[in-house]
């Protein structure tokens, strides 16, 4: 199959399957990719796609949203590399929720570099689940990654050693809730530990190396450094409200944080448990104490090269795009 996407704006078609194409390496819960996009003359609407949500661990479908945002970013960030501004409009349509956004291409203008180191992240980026090394991440980091999370108007509140301690233990009981929980660990089983020849879900290969119980994520975390084994680095993307729009804007937060950090040499992982449990997301939001809705918990640290994790073929994400064979 070609695709044969029409010329969107200032893009011609060559561009917009480029743009496109790096929208869908956009990091989703599962990686269910669960976005779709049409092209219009002008612009690209980023529509949800409400049948890749995960019924028992994103029931009211705040992760996917998340997920939508990250591609939101990629494709915003992609477009501005190729000297366009993307100009963005989110939630369009009040009669139809699931449009997300429409990004338009508009007057050229030259890349910042910053945007540039941005765009060049974009392929590079993985989700790192195995131990990280050794190595301390950069103390400037933390005011780095605050920084994209606030450029996006999301929230990175700061963890004292309390709260990172009272943080282990959440996270260690909601994992326990997930895995007693037989329709999560079911859902979890059709979406992971898949095998080769995949274009969705999490194939086997990504989570080698990591022990199944992510509480292991937070080790050492808290506690008084060795001076061997450094804290690993653990940030909080959050929100002042809860609705559509706040996750729209944290998930594009979140993929401003990741590929700020791939620039720098980082990786990250998901500390999912604590905002995927309901009554642990609420306790981790007293814990924060600064009123912000906890939307991501990520680890960041460096780690070793690791393989892609595949996506699925353009076609299957575009709405109403002419598909020549
Ligand atoms: C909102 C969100 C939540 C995620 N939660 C988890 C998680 O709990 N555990 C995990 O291992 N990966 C998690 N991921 C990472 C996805 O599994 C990963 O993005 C996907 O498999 C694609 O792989 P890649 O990020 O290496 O491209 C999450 C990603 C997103 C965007």
């Amino acid at each position: 199959m070609t695709i044969q996407v029409t010329k969107v704006g200032r893009l011609n078609s060559e561009q917009v399957n480029s743009v496109l194409r790096s929208a869908t390496l956009a990091p989703s819960t599962h990686n269910t990719q669960p976005w779709l996009f049409r092209c219009t003359g002008t612009g690209i609407e980023l529509h949800a796609d409400p049948r890749r949500i995960l019924p028992v661990t994103d029931p009211d479908g705040r992760e996917l949203v998340l997920s939508c945002g990250a591609a939101l970013f990629t494709l915003r960030t992609a477009i501005h590399a190729l000297g366009f501004h993307p100009a963005t409009t989110l939630m369009p349509s009040r009669a139809d929720p699931d449009l997300l956004a429409v990004v338009r291409p508009v007057a050229e203008r030259t890349p910042d570099p910053k945007v540039s180191r941005l765009a060049r992240a974009i392929t590079r980026r993985r989700t790192n689940r195995r131990p990280f090394l050794p190595s301390a991440v950069p103390r400037s980091t933390l005011a780095t990654l605050r920084h994209a999370t606030e450029l996006e108007h999301a929230w990175m509140p700061s963890l004292d050693a309390e709260q990172c301690r009272h943080l282990r233990d959440l996270t260690a009981r909601a994992r326990r809730v997930q895995l007693a929980d037989p329709d999560f660990v079911a859902e979890l089983g059709r979406w992971t530990g898949l095998g080769a020849g995949t274009r969705d879900g999490v194939p086997s290969y990504a989570t080698e190396g990591s022990p199944a119980d992510e509480s292991w994520l937070l080790d050492g975390f808290g506690a008084a450094s060795t001076g061997t084994r450094p804290d690993p680095l653990v940030v909080v993307i959050g929100s002042l409200t809860d609705e559509r729009l706040d996750r729209l804007q944290a998930g594009q937060a979140l993929q401003r944080v990741l590929l700020t950090a791939t620039g720098a040499g980082l990786d990250a992982s998901y500390i999912s448990p604590p905002v995927m449990v309901r009554a642990a997301r609420a306790e981790l939001r007293r814990l924060l104490g600064c009123g912000v809705w906890p939307q991501v918990l990520l680890r960041v640290g460096y780690g070793l090269p690791l393989p892609w994790t595949p996506r699925r073929p353009l076609d299957d994400v575009l709405l109403d795009t002419l598909v020549s064979a």
